[in-house]
C-alpha cells in the first residue's frame, strides 16, 4: 500500500501553509480555457483553485466562471478572503455537487472538474480536528464540523470485530485485530495520542520504527482508516465521479489526485468503466448493457511527482493524478 498523505513521521511538526501538489501537472491537464466553466470541489487554501481563477475568472458571483466547493467551512471562510469576482465558494460535500452547482442555474460544466483528494496542511496540523497522531487532540477527524459522527464516536462505540474490520479495510493494516482488542480494552478513548499510544503498543517491535525507505509512523494505517470511516470517503469519492463524469460538456476535462491506493484504485476503476462500449461479464456472447463510452482516459498511467517536489513537499510522494476527456 502506498501511504496516505499524513503518513510522514514528520507530519503535523510543519506548521507551513498548504503547498498544493502536482499543481502544474494538473492545470496544464485541465487545459484552462477562458470563456469555459471549472470548479475545484476540493478548494481547500486555494492552491489549484486560485492559479484557475488567475487564468480564467470572469463574471460575477452569481455567474461564476470558477467553482470552488469544499466540506470544511473554515477552510471555505479564509479562502473567501482571497478569491477574485467570478469566483463562487460552496460549502457542500463533492458528492453532492449536482446540487450544490444547481443553485446556480449551472447543469454542466464546460471547462472541468478538479478534486485533490484528503486533508489539507491545515487541517492536519490543527490540533483540535483531531487528524493528527503526534499532537495531542480531541477524537474528531470530521472534515465538516457540522457533521455529528466524530472519531470517538466509532472509537468508543463499534464493536471489536466492526473496528478490525474498518481499520483492515480503509488502512490496510495487517494487525487490525490486535489493535481494535487493545482499543475496545482501552476504552473509553478521548484523545489522539491515547489512540496513536494503543496502535504503537500493538505493532510487533520491527513495525514500530519505519526504515529508510518507509518513514511511516506506526499509526499512519489506523488514522487513515479512521478517517475514511467518519467522513464516508470511499462512498463520496464513489458517488462524486460517476456524477461528475456525467456532468462534463463534450471536451471537458476531469482531473482527480489521490494519496493512497484505495482512493487511486476507485478513480482507475471508475474511469476505465466511463471509457469503455460495454460492460457486461465477459462471457457472455451478446452485449446486452447499452452501455457507451463516455470518457477518454487521458493518463494511461498515473501522473506522479517528480523528484524535486517530492523533497520540496513531502506530502507529495504519494500523489497519483489521473485526469479524463469527456467524449462527445
Ligand atoms: C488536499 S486538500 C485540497 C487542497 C487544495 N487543492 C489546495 O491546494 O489548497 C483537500 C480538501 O478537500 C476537502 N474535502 C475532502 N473531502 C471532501 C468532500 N467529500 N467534499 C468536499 N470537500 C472535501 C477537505 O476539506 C480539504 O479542504
Amino acid at each position: 500500500m502506498t501511504t496516505e498523505q499524513s503518513g510522514s513521521a514528520n507530519e503535523g511538526l510543519t506548521g507551513f501553509a498548504h503547498v498544493p501538489v502536482l499543481l502544474e501537472e494538473a492545470l496544464e491537464l485541465l487545459d484552462l480555457q477562458p470563456g469555459k466553466r471549472y470548479v475545484d470541489v476540493t478548494a481547500g487554501a486555494g492552491g489549484h483553485l486560485l492559479r484557475i481563477a488567475e487564468k480564467v475568472a470572469s463574471g460575477d458571483a452569481q455567474h461564476p466562471s470558477v467553482i470552488g466547493i469544499d466540506r470544511d467551512e473554515q477552510s471555505l471562510r479564509t479562502l473567501a478572503t482571497k478569491v477574485p469576482a467570478g469566483v463562487q465558494l460552496i460549502h457542500s460535500n463533492y458528492e453532492d455537487i449536482r446540487s450544490a452547482i444547481s443553485k446556480y442555474g449551472i447543469n454542466t460544466i464546460s471547462g472541468g472538474i478538479i478534486a485533490d483528494l484528503g486533508v489539507s496542511s491545515m487541517q492536519l496540523d490543527d490540533p483540535y480536528r483531531g487528524f493528527s497522531f503526534l499532537r495531542d487532540g480531541p477524537l474528531d477527524m470530521r472534515m465538516d464540523a457540522s457533521q455529528v459522527v466524530t472519531a470517538a464516536e466509532i472509537i468508543n462505540n463499534l464493536s471489536e470485530f466492526d473496528l478490525a474490520e474498518i481499520i483492515f479495510r480503509y488502512g490496510e493494516e495487517r494487525h487490525s485485530r490486535l489493535i481494535a482488542r487493545n482499543i475496545v480494552k482501552a476504552r473509553p478513548l478521548k484523545t489522539t495520542l491515547e489512540l496513536a499510544e494503543i496502535v504503537s503498543r500493538s505493532l510487533p517491535r520491527n513495525k514500530k520504527k519505519g526504515t529508510a525507505r518507509d518513514t511511516s509512523h506506526p499509526a499512519t494505517r489506523t488514522f487513515q482508516a479512521i478517517r475514511i470511516a467518519v467522513n464516508t470517503e470511499l462512498s463520496s469519492l464513489e458517488r462524486f465521479l460517476n456524477e461528475a463524469i456525467d456532468l462534463l460538456e463534450p471536451g471537458a476535462r476531469i482531473v482527480v489526485i489521490t494519496f493512497h491506493s484505495l482512493e487511486d484504485r476507485l478513480v482507475k476503476q471508475i474511469f476505465k468503466r466511463a471509457s469503455i462500449d460495454c460492460v457486461c461479464p465477459p462471457r457472455q456472447p451478446v452485449c446486452t448493457c447499452d452501455h457507451k463510452s463516455k470518457l477518454l482516459i487521458i493518463t494511461r498511467k498515473p501522473v506522479i511527482a517528480e523528484e524535486k517536489e517530492v523533497v520540496a513537499n513531502i506530502r507529495s510522494r504519494s500523489a497519483k493524478l489521473r485526469a479524463g476527456e469527456k467524449l462527445g
